[in-house]
């Protein structure tokens, strides 16, 4: 499932990201540091260092973000979020097709997270880099994804996909992985809709026993597919 999520971020926290990201002293490394042995070879563009206090400041401001967004929520219903991390793409960089690795650490703590979704928060506006657009491969064919600034995709990250490359501009986005409670992106997809028609029955005044029966179905779905 691809969910769009507009509008994380607003134009003046946008404003702070770009920034912090374009300043001289920001702590870009090669983006192959946390390349598995797939990646590697695939992949050219830049990042911010992992668990530097940079990466660490906006990441806490994405994190919060996330918290706060019942659409977010509802698509992905988290468990654990790993820490955002943040890149950028420019003079020609890419990332060539892959899956992302299934299981990451989870730095600095020792625990692992699968990785259920991908998350990328796009931070440069569309108009102001040419191509770069994220290729996603799911069951309806490739999609192409470039959004505006300030709103993220989600997408399964046992899917491949690419970034293309970027022939102009700077592309400056965010991206990380979430472990769902309900691992099944199918399962995930049933919950969501459910949770989006009871929402719409409740704004359109619907009969209230009707959508608290319906409701109870949700709650008592989750629960059975539900992994803490
Ligand atoms: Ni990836």
């Amino acid at each position: 499932m691809l969910v769009h999520v507009p509008a994380l971020l607003n134009s003046e926290r946008l404003a702070h990201f770009r920034r912090q990201l374009d300043a001289d002293n920001a702590p870009w490394v090669d983006g192959r540091v946390t390349a598995g042995h797939q990646g590697v070879h695939v992949k050219q563009n830049q990042q911010i260092a992992e668990g530097s206090a940079l990466a660490v400041e906006l990441g806490n401001i994405v994190l919060a973000a996330l918290e706060r967004h019942p659409l977010f929520i509802s698509a992905a219903l988290p468990n654990r979020v790993y820490p955002p991390m943040f890149n950028r793409y420019q003079g020609g960089m890419h990332f060539g097709s892959h899956v992302d690795g299934s299981i990451r650490l989870l730095p600095g703590t020792g625990q692992k997270i699968r990785t259920d979704i991908s998350a990328t928060l796009f931070l440069a506006p569309p108009d102001s880099y040419d191509d770069g657009e994220l290729l996603i491969e799911d069951t309806y064919g490739t999609q192409t994804v470039k959004l505006a600034a300030g709103d993220m995709i989600l997408y399964p990250a046992s899917s491949l996909h690419r970034v293309n490359p970027v022939t102009r501009g700077t592309r400056l986005a965010c991206f990380f992985w979430v472990q769902s409670m309900v691992r099944d992106d199918g399962q995930r997809r049933l919950l969501f809709d459910l949770d989006a028609s009871i929402q719409r029955l409740v704004a359109t005044g619907a009969d209230d026993a009707a959508v608290l029966q319906l409701t109870g179905v949700y709650h008592n779905l989750l629960r059975q597919w539900a992994e803490s």
